[in-house]
This record gives structure tokens, C-alpha cells and sequence, in this order.
């Protein structure tokens, strides 16, 4: 997969740049987009996704799987890629909060929003917002940068290189080896199995229950006081308690 990338000084959203031109039919498989700054920038369950101009990454790149759609298999994928990047690149104990939130020291740095449709042919845009410079917005109190979590500035450039490249390399290991690799793989880098997790979904009491395991379809398994659930991303929210 070659990445054709377009680079843009300003957009609303990466994501939502490389679903018009996927709707034109300008762009294939692996095109990849990267911003410096978004003015809409959107985050998982409706959230905004605070993207100042000249610190970050926002990117997106355009899959077009030829099995398993899942869109939780897919962001889990991104996950593990952005995560091993990370770790490859700078040493850092990258992890993953489950979905796909990409923490270090228990902060998140980076989150993934996955879109995904069937049109004309199945596709997926795959969106990563990574906190790279600077100081984290201090509305988000469980945020930090790569920068902070490192003690010194990064070369954006060099980071989306790094990236990319491991999304490659995941989604070829994910099409190969199917979601078995995908569960064994995102369970060696995860920060919530065997944590107390809090279940927030909209128009539901929260509950609470201790976090077990990752099914292969990107489920979690909570066990609560009810017994034992598994928890679909996309509608909820899980939180350490
Ligand atoms: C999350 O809520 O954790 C997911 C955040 C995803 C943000 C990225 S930034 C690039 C791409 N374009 C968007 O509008 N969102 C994603």
C-alpha cells in the first residue's frame, strides 16, 4: 500500500476532507492525508477534538479491507500501529485504553476515529489525532503530550513517518493472521485488562466490574456484581474506576 499523502495547512476535519474525496473517486487505498491544523476536529462518541495549528499530528488514511470490516477490529489495529510507533520511536511505554485511546503514564496522547461504509465498495477512514509538542490543552485533565511524557520536543515529520509505517505493517498482519493477531497483540499492549473499569452509555446507568479480556470481534469482557458482559466501543465509554 503507497501512501500518496496530501499535506494541508488548515482543514475542519481530516477525516471528513478524505470522505468527500472518496465520494469524488479522487483517491485509493492508502491515501493518506495530514493537517496542521483542524478547525473541526471530531473525536469518538460525537467529542470534539481540540486541534491547534503547529504541534500535533491529524491525519487519516483510507483502507479498503477485503475482509473482516469490523470497525472496532479496524481502530483496534490503529491502536496497536500508532502505539508501536511510539515505542519504536522514542522509548516510551506506549499503551492502549481500551478501545483505542493511546496512553503513556496513564495519560492519553492519542485517540483514533474509525468511519467506515460499504460505498461503492467497502472502505474505512482510519483518523489519528496525536498530542505530539507543547503543553496539553488544560480543559482535558487526563491529557498529555509526547513532548511532556519524553522531556523534549519531537519531529512531527519524522513521528508520521514512523506511523505510517506501522499502520502498514499492522494491517498487513491483521489481513494475514486475522483477528486472533489482533487480540494477542493489543492484549500485550494494553493498559485496562485487569483494571477496575467504570461502563458509562448514554441513557444507561454506569456500572462497574473489573476489566477480563478482549473478545476477537474488539469486544471487552467486564465481569460486574450482574455477571459477565461484553462491552461493544462505538456507544460507550470505559473508564478506570
Ligand atoms: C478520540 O475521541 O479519541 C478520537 C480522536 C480522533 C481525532 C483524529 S484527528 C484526525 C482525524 N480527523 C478528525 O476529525 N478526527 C480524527
Amino acid at each position: 500500500m503507497g501512501h500518496p499523502t496530501t499535506v494541508l495547512a488548515s482543514v475542519d476535519s481530516t477525516n471528513r476532507w478524505m470522505r468527500a474525496q472518496w465520494n469524488q473517486g479522487t483517491v485509493q487505498a492508502g491515501a493518506a492525508v495530514w493537517a496542521d491544523e483542524q478547525t473541526a476536529g471530531r473525536g469518538r462518541l460525537g467529542r470534539e477534538w481540540d486541534s491547534p495549528a503547529g504541534l500535533n499530528i491529524y491525519t487519516s488514511i483510507l483502507w479498503t479491507p477485503d475482509k473482516n470490516r469490523l470497525t472496532g477490529i479496524m481502530s483496534l489495529v490503529a491502536g496497536i500501529a500508532l502505539v508501536q510507533a511510539v515505542r519504536n520511536q522514542m522509548g516510551l511505554d506506549a499503551r492502549l485504553k481500551w478501545p483505542n485511546d493511546a496512553v503513556v503514564g496513564g495519560r492519553k496522547f492519542g485517540g483514533i476515529l474509525v468511519e467506515a461504509g460499504h460505498e461503492p465498495q467497502p472502505w474505512a477512514i482510519v483518523g489519528l489525532g496525536i498530542n505530539v509538542n507543547g503543553e496539553p490543552n488544560p480543559l482535558f485533565s487526563h491529557a498529555t503530550t509526547l513532548e511532556k511524557a519524553r522531556g523534549r520536543g519531537i519531529d512531527r515529520e519524522s513521528l508520521w513517518v514512523h506511523v505510517m509505517g506501522e499502520l502498514e505493517k499492522a494491517y498487513t498482519d491483521w489481513q494475514a493472521r486475522g483477528e486472533s493477531w489482533v487480540q494477542a497483540t493489543w492484549t500485550a499492549c494494553n493498559a485496562t485488562l485487569g483494571q477496575t473499569v467504570r461502563v458509562e452509555r448514554p441513557g444507561h446507568p454506569a456500572w462497574v466490574g473489573v476489566a477480563e479480556a478482549l473478545d476477537t470481534d474488539g469486544g471487552l469482557w467486564v465481569q460486574g456484581d450482574q455477571g459477565r458482559q461484553k462491552v461493544i466501543s462505538g456507544e460507550v465509554s470505559v473508564r478506570l474506576a
